[in-house]
């Protein structure tokens, strides 16, 4: 069982992102051959500055570390390192039908987001990110609920490619995507009908992984609840339903032992509950991390061992890809 992901080097991550992916990156070092890769040229479709790729990429690198993922027990590399990354992104658009971009919600999205430029490389952005995958022939995609198109996609991209080429046989693997059940879409605290977002969350919205122990108390305290009195999810509910999830998976629990729990009390112990259990939750991490963050050269070498390893995968489908597509000479 191989597992891929991808996650972007945007600095700072938030309590969606781990709830949502790195929590299933950690665990899945123990289930199968797992694969993680930081995607610095994803983070190149929309405006950005140089310097802070470089050193968001290090943040990134650092907390993903720091939350548990073992070089020993991993792959860990940097997306632009290895270039069988754009060369089969390029090989697979002859199999990606245009009309299927056209409808990715993401672009959508981060389009109208854009005030100088929609690149091209953002209307491509799901075309890199099948290759990523696909040329580690990955059986499963642990990733949170806002990349499900995305997965959708470079399944319907390996099976176009193995009917195109493959001459009956499966040259790329379909992966399956893993969503968590609970936790797949962590909302905005602020603004509990938006995803929690780098991007679009208020500074109170959006909860960091890296936030001081008050920091996190204070958010959550003032996270915008209804005006109800029940602790228990319902669509009339979103912000006590999203807290409800949040205690869920940092309890390890279904959520409905927590609505059983707080069955009678008000929000404000409720409240006071998530925090302390949030807190405690992020704590190891955030205390892993600047110790980690701090060894540039150190984080490098771990990066580059990566690649190395990633490269000797990812080499072999593409020798495969190339020879099956017709590209280059013929292989002996
Ligand atoms: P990104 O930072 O956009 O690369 O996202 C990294 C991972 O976090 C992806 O697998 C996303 O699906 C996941 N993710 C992002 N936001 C949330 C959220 N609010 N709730 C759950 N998962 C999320
Ligand atoms: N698009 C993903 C996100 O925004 C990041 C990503 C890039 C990814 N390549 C990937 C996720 C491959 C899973 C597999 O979160």
């Amino acid at each position: 069982m191989r597992i891929f992901s991808g996650i972007q080097p945007t600095g700072r991550k938030h309590l969606g992102n781990y709830i949502g992916a790195i929590r299933q990156y950690v665990e899945g070092q123990d289930r199968g051959e797992a694969i993680y890769c930081i995607v610095d040229l994803h983070a190149t479709t929309v405006a950005y500055e140089p310097a802070e790729l470089r050193r968001f990429t290090y943040d990134t690198a650092a907390i993903l570390l720091a939350a548990g993922l073992d070089p020993e027990r991993c792959i860990f590399f940097r997306q632009g390192d290895v270039p069988e990354h754009p060369e089969l992104c390029w090989l697979l658009a002859s199999v990606t039908a245009w009309g299927d971009l056209n409808r990715m919600h993401q672009f959508k999205e981060k389009s109208a987001q854009q005030r100088e430029l929609v690149s091209a490389g953002l209307f491509f952005y799901p075309v890199l990110q099948a290759a990523d995958v696909l040329a580690y022939r990955a059986d499963e995609v642990p990733v949170g609920d806002d990349q499900r198109q995305h997965v959708e996609l470079m399944r319907d991209i390996a099976e176009r490619f193995n009917a195109r080429f493959g001459a009956g046989e499966n040259v790329l693997v379909v992966p399956e995507h893993r969503i968590p059940e609970v936790g797949a879409r962590i909302m905005d605290l602020q603004d509990p009908t938006a995803r929690m977002s780098t991007t679009a969350s208020s500074e109170q919205g959006a909860l960091y992984i890296l936030d001081e122990r008050d920091v996190v108390a204070s958010k959550i305290g003032s996270a915008v609840t209804d005006s109800g009195t029940e602790v228990r999810r319902g669509p009339d509910k979103p912000g006590i339903s999203n807290l409800i999830e949040i205690l869920s998976v940092v309890r390890g629990v279904e959520p409905e032992r927590i609505e059983d729990e707080f069955d009678g009390q008000g929000y404000g112990a409720f409240k006071r509950t998530v925090a302390e259990a949030v807190v405690e939750y992020l704590a190891p991490t955030r205390e892993r991390y600047a110790e980690i963050r701090e060894d540039e050269d150190e984080l490098e070498r771990v990066l580059a061992a990566g690649t190395e390893k990633a490269h000797s995968i990812a080499s072999e489908t593409l020798a495969d890809v190339r020879e099956v597509m017709g590209v280059g000479p013929r292989r002996r």
